[in-house]
Protein backbone atom coordinates (compact mmCIF):
# COMPACT_ATOMS: atom_id res chain seq x y z
CA UNK A 1 0.00 0.00 0.00
CA UNK A 2 1.30 3.26 -1.05
CA UNK A 3 -0.66 6.51 0.41
CA UNK A 4 0.10 9.78 0.71
CA UNK A 5 -1.64 12.37 3.45
CA UNK A 6 -2.51 15.91 2.33
CA UNK A 7 -3.84 18.65 4.23
CA UNK A 8 -2.75 22.08 5.96
CA UNK A 9 -0.71 22.06 9.41
CA UNK A 10 -2.36 20.42 12.46
CA UNK A 11 -5.03 19.21 10.28
CA UNK A 12 -3.51 15.55 11.65
CA UNK A 13 -1.51 14.01 8.97
CA UNK A 14 0.90 12.40 11.32
CA UNK A 15 -1.88 11.52 13.70
CA UNK A 16 -3.85 9.65 11.50
CA UNK A 17 -0.29 8.26 9.28
CA UNK A 18 1.12 6.57 12.64
CA UNK A 19 -2.08 4.74 12.84
CA UNK A 20 -2.44 3.30 9.82
CA UNK A 21 1.57 2.44 9.79
CA UNK A 22 0.71 0.45 12.97
CA UNK A 23 -2.30 -1.26 11.45
CA UNK A 24 -1.12 -2.06 8.47
CA UNK A 25 3.04 -2.40 9.84
CA UNK A 26 3.95 -0.23 6.73
CA UNK A 27 6.67 2.63 6.70
CA UNK A 28 5.47 6.48 7.84
CA UNK A 29 8.01 9.02 6.10
CA UNK A 30 7.32 12.22 7.52
CA UNK A 31 9.77 14.89 6.03
CA UNK A 32 9.06 17.13 8.60
CA UNK A 33 10.47 14.79 11.26
CA UNK A 34 13.23 13.42 8.71
CA UNK A 35 14.49 17.08 8.76
CA UNK A 36 13.57 17.36 12.53
CA UNK A 37 16.25 14.62 12.96
CA UNK A 38 18.56 16.35 10.68
CA UNK A 39 18.41 19.56 13.07
CA UNK A 40 18.53 17.38 16.31
CA UNK A 41 21.75 15.72 14.92
CA UNK A 42 23.49 19.11 13.56
CA UNK A 43 24.35 18.19 10.15
CA UNK A 44 25.03 20.41 7.69
CA UNK A 45 21.05 19.52 6.31
CA UNK A 46 20.14 20.18 9.87
CA UNK A 47 21.67 23.95 10.16
CA UNK A 48 19.84 24.83 6.78
CA UNK A 49 16.87 22.77 8.06
CA UNK A 50 16.19 24.85 10.85
CA UNK A 51 16.48 28.21 10.05
CA UNK A 52 13.67 27.32 7.01
CA UNK A 53 11.53 25.53 9.01
CA UNK A 54 11.51 28.53 11.75
CA UNK A 55 10.51 30.64 9.16
CA UNK A 56 8.22 28.46 7.61
CA UNK A 57 9.51 28.18 4.20
CA UNK A 58 9.56 25.02 2.32
CA UNK A 59 13.32 23.15 2.21
CA UNK A 60 14.46 23.27 -1.10
CA UNK A 61 12.82 20.48 -3.85
CA UNK A 62 16.07 19.27 -5.39
CA UNK A 63 17.65 17.77 -1.51
CA UNK A 64 13.60 16.96 -0.20
CA UNK A 65 13.50 14.47 -3.25
CA UNK A 66 16.86 12.93 -2.72
CA UNK A 67 16.08 12.60 0.89
CA UNK A 68 12.67 11.15 -0.32
CA UNK A 69 14.03 8.40 -3.48
CA UNK A 70 16.71 7.31 0.01
CA UNK A 71 13.95 6.47 2.14
CA UNK A 72 11.63 4.64 -0.21
CA UNK A 73 14.40 2.66 -1.26
CA UNK A 74 14.83 1.16 2.37
CA UNK A 75 13.63 -2.51 3.57
CA UNK A 76 10.93 -1.20 5.46
CA UNK A 77 9.48 0.21 2.51
CA UNK A 78 9.19 -3.20 0.75
CA UNK A 79 5.54 -3.58 1.63
CA UNK A 80 4.52 -0.46 1.63
CA UNK A 81 4.84 3.45 2.91
CA UNK A 82 2.74 6.32 3.62
CA UNK A 83 4.28 9.47 3.15
CA UNK A 84 3.34 12.55 5.11
CA UNK A 85 4.14 15.59 4.51
CA UNK A 86 5.47 15.28 0.99
CA UNK A 87 4.93 16.34 -2.09
CA UNK A 88 4.13 19.12 -1.22
CA UNK A 89 4.11 21.58 -4.43
CA UNK A 90 3.08 20.41 -8.08
CA UNK A 91 7.74 19.87 -8.42
CA UNK A 92 7.90 17.30 -5.92
CA UNK A 93 4.71 15.81 -6.95
CA UNK A 94 6.17 15.03 -10.49
CA UNK A 95 9.01 13.55 -9.01
CA UNK A 96 7.54 11.80 -7.11
CA UNK A 97 5.52 10.46 -10.33
CA UNK A 98 9.14 9.71 -12.01
CA UNK A 99 10.50 8.05 -9.21
CA UNK A 100 7.50 5.92 -8.95
CA UNK A 101 7.54 5.06 -12.58
CA UNK A 102 11.18 4.09 -13.20
CA UNK A 103 10.63 1.86 -9.59
CA UNK A 104 7.37 0.33 -11.42
CA UNK A 105 5.17 1.27 -8.04
CA UNK A 106 1.56 2.58 -7.88
CA UNK A 107 0.51 5.01 -5.66
CA UNK A 108 -3.24 3.63 -4.29
CA UNK A 109 -4.65 6.78 -2.79
CA UNK A 110 -4.33 10.45 -1.95
CA UNK A 111 -6.08 11.34 1.44
CA UNK A 112 -6.53 14.64 1.68
CA UNK A 113 -7.14 16.08 5.86
CA UNK A 114 -10.09 19.26 5.66
CA UNK A 115 -10.03 21.12 8.89
CA UNK A 116 -10.88 24.81 9.28
CA UNK A 117 -8.22 27.00 9.48
CA UNK A 118 -9.76 28.59 12.72
CA UNK A 119 -9.62 24.96 14.27
CA UNK A 120 -5.49 24.10 12.96
CA UNK A 121 -3.87 27.42 14.76
CA UNK A 122 -6.06 25.90 18.20
CA UNK A 123 -4.78 21.98 17.53
CA UNK A 124 -0.96 23.49 17.04
CA UNK A 125 -0.77 25.94 19.51
CA UNK A 126 -2.22 22.87 21.69
CA UNK A 127 0.58 20.29 20.73
CA UNK A 128 3.77 18.67 22.75
CA UNK A 129 5.73 16.02 22.06
CA UNK A 130 8.49 13.69 23.42
CA UNK A 131 11.89 14.97 22.88
CA UNK A 132 13.16 11.16 23.45
CA UNK A 133 10.42 9.02 21.67
CA UNK A 134 8.18 11.93 19.75
CA UNK A 135 5.04 10.45 20.80
CA UNK A 136 2.73 13.38 20.19
CA UNK A 137 0.27 14.97 22.48
CA UNK A 138 -2.09 18.34 22.81
CA UNK A 139 -3.46 19.61 25.69
CA UNK A 140 -6.75 19.67 24.94
CA UNK A 141 -7.23 16.31 22.91
CA UNK A 142 -4.54 14.18 24.40
CA UNK A 143 -3.11 14.78 27.17
CA UNK A 144 -0.12 12.36 28.63
CA UNK A 145 -1.71 9.81 31.22
CA UNK A 146 0.14 11.26 34.02
CA UNK A 147 1.24 14.97 33.56
CA UNK A 148 4.67 15.71 32.08
CA UNK A 149 4.99 12.26 31.71
CA UNK A 150 5.78 10.43 28.23
CA UNK A 151 3.08 7.10 28.39
CA UNK A 152 5.06 5.79 25.59
CA UNK A 153 8.62 6.19 27.34
CA UNK A 154 8.73 7.35 30.78
CA UNK A 155 10.20 10.81 29.52
CA UNK A 156 9.88 14.06 31.38
CA UNK A 157 11.40 15.93 28.37
CA UNK A 158 8.03 17.36 26.83
CA UNK A 159 8.41 19.77 23.98
CA UNK A 160 6.70 22.23 21.83
CA UNK A 161 7.83 22.53 18.19
CA UNK A 162 9.81 25.77 17.82
CA UNK A 163 7.85 25.99 14.64
CA UNK A 164 4.17 26.46 16.36
CA UNK A 165 4.49 30.07 17.16
CA UNK A 166 1.45 32.05 15.78
CA UNK A 167 4.21 33.99 13.36
CA UNK A 168 5.15 30.66 12.03
CA UNK A 169 2.06 28.93 11.58
CA UNK A 170 0.38 31.90 9.84
CA UNK A 171 2.99 31.61 6.85
CA UNK A 172 3.19 27.49 6.92
CA UNK A 173 -0.75 28.30 6.11
CA UNK A 174 0.18 30.79 3.73
CA UNK A 175 2.67 28.32 1.91
CA UNK A 176 0.05 25.76 2.30
CA UNK A 177 -2.38 28.10 0.36
CA UNK A 178 -0.05 28.82 -2.28
CA UNK A 179 2.24 25.88 -2.75
CA UNK A 180 0.38 22.70 -1.47
CA UNK A 181 -3.11 23.88 -2.35
CA UNK A 182 -2.49 23.29 -6.33
CA UNK A 183 -1.79 19.72 -5.77
CA UNK A 184 -5.70 19.02 -4.70
CA UNK A 185 -6.13 19.69 -8.55
CA UNK A 186 -3.29 17.79 -9.70
CA UNK A 187 -4.52 14.63 -7.90
CA UNK A 188 -8.11 15.06 -8.93
CA UNK A 189 -6.82 14.62 -11.86
CA UNK A 190 -5.24 11.41 -11.68
CA UNK A 191 -8.60 10.33 -9.56
CA UNK A 192 -7.07 9.30 -6.72
CA UNK A 193 -8.11 11.88 -4.00
CA UNK A 194 -9.93 11.50 -1.37
CA UNK A 195 -11.66 14.25 0.69
CA UNK A 196 -12.23 13.37 4.19
CA UNK A 197 -13.78 15.44 6.83
CA UNK A 198 -10.90 16.24 9.34
CA UNK A 199 -12.94 18.36 11.93
CA UNK A 200 -14.09 14.78 13.47
CA UNK A 201 -12.34 13.29 16.58
CA UNK A 202 -9.48 11.17 15.95
CA UNK A 203 -11.20 7.38 16.46
CA UNK A 204 -13.81 8.82 13.59
CA UNK A 205 -11.67 10.21 11.16
CA UNK A 206 -9.30 7.19 11.69
CA UNK A 207 -12.37 4.76 10.63
CA UNK A 208 -13.46 7.39 7.49
CA UNK A 209 -10.04 6.92 6.38
CA UNK A 210 -10.76 2.91 6.87
CA UNK A 211 -13.82 3.07 4.89
CA UNK A 212 -12.22 4.79 2.20
CA UNK A 213 -9.18 1.95 2.00
CA UNK A 214 -11.82 -0.48 2.30
CA UNK A 215 -13.52 1.07 -0.78
CA UNK A 216 -10.72 1.05 -3.22
CA UNK A 217 -10.07 -2.31 -2.31
CA UNK A 218 -6.89 -2.08 0.58
P1 LIG B 1 5.61 19.10 8.97
O1 LIG B 1 6.25 18.52 10.15
O2 LIG B 1 5.12 18.21 7.90
O3 LIG B 1 4.45 20.04 9.47
P2 LIG B 1 3.02 20.43 8.85
O4 LIG B 1 2.69 20.01 7.50
O5 LIG B 1 2.95 21.89 9.12
O6 LIG B 1 2.03 19.60 9.65
P3 LIG B 1 2.03 19.30 11.16
O7 LIG B 1 3.02 18.25 11.49
O8 LIG B 1 2.12 20.60 11.92
O9 LIG B 1 0.53 18.79 11.36
P4 LIG B 1 -0.09 17.37 11.11
O10 LIG B 1 -1.05 17.47 9.98
O11 LIG B 1 0.92 16.30 11.08
O12 LIG B 1 -0.98 17.28 12.43
P5 LIG B 1 -0.81 16.37 13.74
O13 LIG B 1 -1.21 15.00 13.45
O14 LIG B 1 0.50 16.61 14.40
O15 LIG B 1 6.60 20.14 8.30
C1 LIG B 1 7.29 21.09 9.07
C2 LIG B 1 8.22 21.92 8.19
O16 LIG B 1 9.19 21.06 7.56
C3 LIG B 1 7.56 22.66 7.01
O17 LIG B 1 7.03 23.88 7.42
C4 LIG B 1 8.75 22.80 6.05
O18 LIG B 1 9.60 23.84 6.44
C5 LIG B 1 9.50 21.48 6.23
N1 LIG B 1 9.05 20.44 5.29
C6 LIG B 1 8.41 19.29 5.60
N2 LIG B 1 8.15 18.56 4.49
C7 LIG B 1 8.63 19.27 3.45
C8 LIG B 1 8.65 19.06 2.04
N3 LIG B 1 8.09 18.00 1.49
N4 LIG B 1 9.25 20.00 1.26
C9 LIG B 1 9.82 21.10 1.81
N5 LIG B 1 9.82 21.38 3.14
C10 LIG B 1 9.23 20.47 3.95
O19 LIG B 1 -1.97 17.03 14.63
C11 LIG B 1 -1.82 18.34 15.17
C12 LIG B 1 -2.39 18.38 16.59
O20 LIG B 1 -3.80 18.17 16.55
C13 LIG B 1 -1.82 17.28 17.51
O21 LIG B 1 -1.67 17.78 18.80
C14 LIG B 1 -2.90 16.16 17.48
O22 LIG B 1 -2.93 15.45 18.70
C15 LIG B 1 -4.18 16.98 17.26
N6 LIG B 1 -5.15 16.28 16.42
C16 LIG B 1 -4.93 15.56 15.30
N7 LIG B 1 -6.09 15.11 14.78
C17 LIG B 1 -7.07 15.57 15.58
C18 LIG B 1 -8.51 15.45 15.57
N8 LIG B 1 -9.16 14.77 14.63
N9 LIG B 1 -9.21 16.05 16.56
C19 LIG B 1 -8.56 16.77 17.53
N10 LIG B 1 -7.20 16.90 17.60
C20 LIG B 1 -6.48 16.32 16.64
MG1 LIG C 1 3.02 16.22 11.18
Amino acid sequence: MKLIFLGPPGAGKGTQAQRLSEKYHIAQISTGDMLRAEVQSGSEIGLKAKKIMEAGSLFPDDLMVKMIKQRIEKDDCKYGFILDGFPRNVDQAKALDQMFAEQHLKLDAVLLLEVDEKRLADRISNRFSCAKCGASYNKQFKKPKKEGVCDVCGSTELVFRSDDNKDTVLERLRVYREQTAPLLPYYKEKKCLYPINGMKSVDAVTKDIDLILKKIKM
